[in-house]
C-alpha cells in the first residue's frame, strides 16, 4: 500500500460501557467508537466529540450497547456435550461424565464439534477463551484449525495425564504421547494467526499426573514461552488424594512448585483451599488464578476466598469451566460469583462480596491481565485492540422498558442478573467483524468447506 493512501477507519455510533479499573465502569449513552485498519481503537467517547474525519465509515447502532469482548480464562471444549449433569462432586463426576466424553472426542468428533463450540462462544459474547482439549493430539489439532477459522482469540492445550487416563495405554505411553503431542502442537500453533492463537501446556491436575510428566510439562512451557494451565485445590476429596500421592510436599501448591509449574504465565483453575504459604508462593511466582464460581457451586466444591488472593496481589479472572459450570455465559458466571460470595458473607459474617463492577472487570479486563495482555486488551479505550461485542438489550427489562435509559450501575446489574435475555448482534475481534446475528454466514466466513484439509499435519 502506498503511504499516501488514506487510512480506512471504522466507526460505530452506539451506547458503550467498559471497565475503567477494578471498581469503576464508564457508560456513555450516545457514544462513538472508532478503530483503524490495524484493529486498534483510536477514539472511544461521546458522539458529539467524535473526530470529524472523512475517512471514518460510520455504522449507526444507537439502539444497541457495545461492551468489550469477554475473556473467559478456563473451560473444557470436549466436555460441552455433558454440561448440567448435577449431583456429584468432582472425582465421581469426572469418572462418570467427563472421562467418557473426552475419550470419545476423536478427530472426527472434534471436526464436528469445534466449529459449533466457537459459534456458541460468540453467541455468549466471548472473544477470548482459554481451553483444555482432550488427551488426543489429532483432535486438539482440529480444535486449533477451527479456532483459526473462527476469528476468535483462543488459548488451547492438549490435556496431559499419565498416572490415570482414559486412553487405554500404559502410563509410560501416556507420558510420551502427552509430551510429544504437546511439543508438536505448541510448535505448530503457539503464536499462530498473528498471535491470535496460543498454546497452553495442560497437565490435568496432580491426581492424574506423575511428577515426571509435570516436570517435563514445565520444561516445555519454559522453553517455548507457552502458557501453563492446570487445576489446584478445587475439592476436599481431591486434596486428600493429592496429600496421599505426594506425602513429602508441604501442601497441594507445593506439588506444582516442585514440578516447576508456577510462574507468570501459569493459570491455576479454582484455588479454593489454600493456606498462607500457598498464597505467598503463588504471589511470589506471579501465578494467576481462574476463578470458576458457577462450577464451584455446581460441583459443590467450595467458595474461593477472593479477598485473600487480593491481599497477596494474586491476579484472577473468571472461567465458566464448562462442563463443571453448566453454562458458557459469562453473565451466568458473574451471577454465580455474586451469589456464592454473598452466601459466604452471610454465613461467615465476612463482608466480602465483590462489587458488580469488580466482577465485570474480572470477566473482561481482568481476564486480559491474567493472560499478560492487560495493557492492550479488555477495555474499550484508545490503544486497545477492538475486541468488542454489540448487545441488543431490548428484552432485558420487564415490559420492554429501555435499559439504556437507566444509570450505568443499573444497566450492569440488569445484565449480570438477566443477561440471558440479551442477544449478541455483532462481534469484532481486532476490528474484524466475525459474527452477525442477521447474517449467520459471517460466523464461519473465513472457513472454507475443507479448511482442515488445507493444513497438512504430519504427526498422526
Ligand atoms: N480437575 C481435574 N480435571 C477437571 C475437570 O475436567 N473439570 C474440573 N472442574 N476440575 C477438574
Ligand atoms: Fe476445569
Amino acid at each position: 500500500m502506498n503511504d499516501d493512501t488514506p487510512q480506512m477507519l471504522s466507526g460505530l455510533r452506539c451506547a458503550w460501557l467498559s471497565s475503567v479499573n477494578e471498581e469503576d465502569i464508564q457508560f456513555v449513552k450516545d457514544g462513538a467508537v472508532v478503530w483503524d485498519e490495524t484493529g486498534n481503537f483510536v477514539y472511544v467517547g461521546e458522539w458529539n466529540q467524535r473526530p470529524l474525519n472523512e475517512a471514518i465509515v460510520w455504522e449507526d447502532q444507537r439502539e444497541n450497547l457495545l461492551l468489550p469482548g469477554f475473556v473467559d480464562v478456563h473451560a473444557h471444549l470436549p466436555q460441552y456435550p455433558v454440561v448440567a449433569r448435577a449431583g456429584h462432586e468432582l472425582l465421581p463426576w469426572l469418572n462418570r461424565f467427563v472421562f467418557p466424553a473426552e475419550k470419545s472426542f476423536t478427530r472426527h468428533r472434534a471436526k464436528e464439534h469445534a466449529p459449533r463450540f466457537y459459534r456458541e462462544l460468540k453467541r455468549n459474547g466471548i472473544t477470548t477463551s482459554v481451553l483444555f482439549s482432550s488427551i488426543h493430539e489429532d483432535s486438539t489439532h482440529e480444535c486449533f484449525v477451527h479456532a483459526e477459522a473462527s476469528g476468535l482469540r483462543i488459548v488451547l492445550g492438549q490435556m496431559m495425564m499419565d498416572r490415570i487416563s482414559y486412553s487405554g495405554l500404559t502410563a509410560t505411553q501416556c507420558l510420551t504421547a502427552a509430551i510429544e503431542g504437546s511439543e508438536r502442537l505448541c510448535a505448530r500453533w503457539h503464536g499462530a494467526a498473528d498471535g491470535r492463537l496460543r498454546y497452553a501446556v495442560s497437565p490435568r491436575f496432580a491426581v492424574t499426573c506423575s511428577m515426571e510428566l509435570m516436570k517435563k510439562a514445565a520444561t516445555l512451557a519454559h522453553q517455548t514461552g507457552a502458557y501453563i494451565q492446570t487445576h489446584l485445590s478445587e475439592n476436599r476429596e481431591e486434596l486428600r488424594v493429592v496429600a496421599d500421592l505426594f506425602p513429602n510436599t508441604p501442601d497441594y501448591t507445593g506439588v506444582y512448585e516442585h514440578a516447576g509449574l508456577l510462574g507468570e504465565r501459569t493459570l491455576m483453575g479454582h484455588a479454593i483451599y489454600l493456606n498462607d504459604r500457598e498464597r505467598k508462593i503463588l504471589a511470589a511466582s506471579g501465578t494467576k488464578v481462574a476463578h470458576c464460581p458457577s462450577s464451584n457451586l455446581f460441583l459443590q466444591s467450595g467458595v474461593m476466598d477472593w479477598t485473600a488472593l487480593d491481599c497477596e496481589g494474586i491476579r484472577w479472572g473468571l472461567g465458566n469451566d464448562v462442563a463443571g459450570g453448566p453454562e458458557l455465559s459469562p453473565w451466568d458466571v458473574m451471577k454465580a460469583a455474586f451469589y456464592a460470595h454473598a452466601s459466604r458473607a452471610m454465613v461467615t459474617e465476612h463482608p466480602a462480596v465483590p462489587s458488580l463492577a469488580r466482577l465485570f472487570h474480572a470477566a473482561t479486563a481482568g481476564g486480559a491481565v491474567v493472560l499478560g495482555d492487560g495493557s492492550k486488551s479488555g477495555k474499550l479505550t484508545p490503544g486497545h485492540v477492538a475486541d468488542a461485542v454489540l448487545w441488543n438489550t431490548q428484552e432485558t427489562l420487564p415490559y420492554g422498558e429501555p435499559l439504556l435509559e437507566r444509570p450505568a450501575d443499573e444497566i450492569l446489574s440488569t445484565l449480570i442478573f438477566r443477561g440471558n435475555r440479551a442477544k449478541v448482534e455483532k462481534m469484532w475481534v481486532q476490528g474484524k467483524r466475525n459474527f452477525d446475528l442477521l447474517d449467520p454466514t459471517i460466523a464461519e466466513s473465513h472457513l472454507g468447506d475443507d479448511a482442515s484439509q488445507t493444513q497438512s499435519f504430519q504427526s498422526f
